[in-house]
């Protein structure tokens, strides 16, 4: 199995990549972000619980996260491999992850992490804000996710550094070129 976390701040471009990358390789793609909206807009009582820190740009509980991605490693069972997006978050979830893909006789392929600074993540979440319709896409609570990142999420980073697997990647320029990037990482050609 392929599978491959796209790592990165709030707006690095996890999700416009995850999109090339699952075309590519026929990957099952994984974005707990994505899935917690999905339960926000279907009024759930999971999605009532997470809107009030998704709409503060804090975290979800790890056991939320980890129990979503628990169930779609079952409900894909036999996929080519997946895409995480936007998780894990915390080393404790990156540890549960290790643990989940154990139990499905796999584990993580490569991490790939977009490396883009804090003015660009700002400036595109700002832009997108004008249309997305995303909460979470204002400037208080970007910077605030940018906080959450720096002082939660960037020590998954080293948890990945530490088994060899992570890859820093420039994160800005064209989509196509960023893409391009990804695709060497993933052949095993060392790229930055
Ligand atoms: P999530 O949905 O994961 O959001 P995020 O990580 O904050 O960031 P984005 O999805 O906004 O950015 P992205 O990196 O996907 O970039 P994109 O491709 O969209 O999480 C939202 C919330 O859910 C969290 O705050 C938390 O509350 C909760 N949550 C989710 N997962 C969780 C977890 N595991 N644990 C706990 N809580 C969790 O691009 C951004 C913009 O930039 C777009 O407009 C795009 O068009 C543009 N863009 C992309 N690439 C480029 C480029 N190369 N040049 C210029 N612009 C570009
Ligand atoms: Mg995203």
């Amino acid at each position: 199995m392929l599978n491959i976390v796209l790592f990165g701040p709030p707006g690095a471009g996890k999700g416009t990549q995850s999109q090339m990358l699952v075309e590519k390789y026929s990957l099952v793609h994984l974005s707990t972000g994505d899935i917690l909206r999905g339960e926000v807009s279907a009024g759930t009582p999971l999605g009532l619980k997470a809107k009030a820190l998704m709409d503060a740009g804090s975290l979800v509980p790890d056991d939320v996260v980890i129990g979503m991605i628990d169930n779609k490693l079952t409900q894909h069972k036999g996929a080519a491999g997946f895409i995480f997006d936007g998780f894990p978050r915390t080393v404790p979830q990156a540890e549960a992850l290790d643990a989940l893909l154990a139990k499905h006789a796999t584990n993580i392929s490569h991490v790939l992490a977009l490396e883009v600074g804090e003015r660009e993540l700002v400036a595109r979440l700002v832009l997108r804000g004008q249309s997305s319709g995303r909460a979470d896409d204002n400037e208080e609570t970007i910077r605030k996710r940018v906080h959450e990142y720096n002082t939660k999420t960037s020590p998954v980073a080293d948890f990945y550094k530490q088994q060899g697997k992570y890859v820093g990647i420039y994160g800005i320029g064209a989509v196509e070129e960023i893409a391009g990037k990804l695709n060497k990482a993933i052949a095993g050609t060392k790229v930055h």
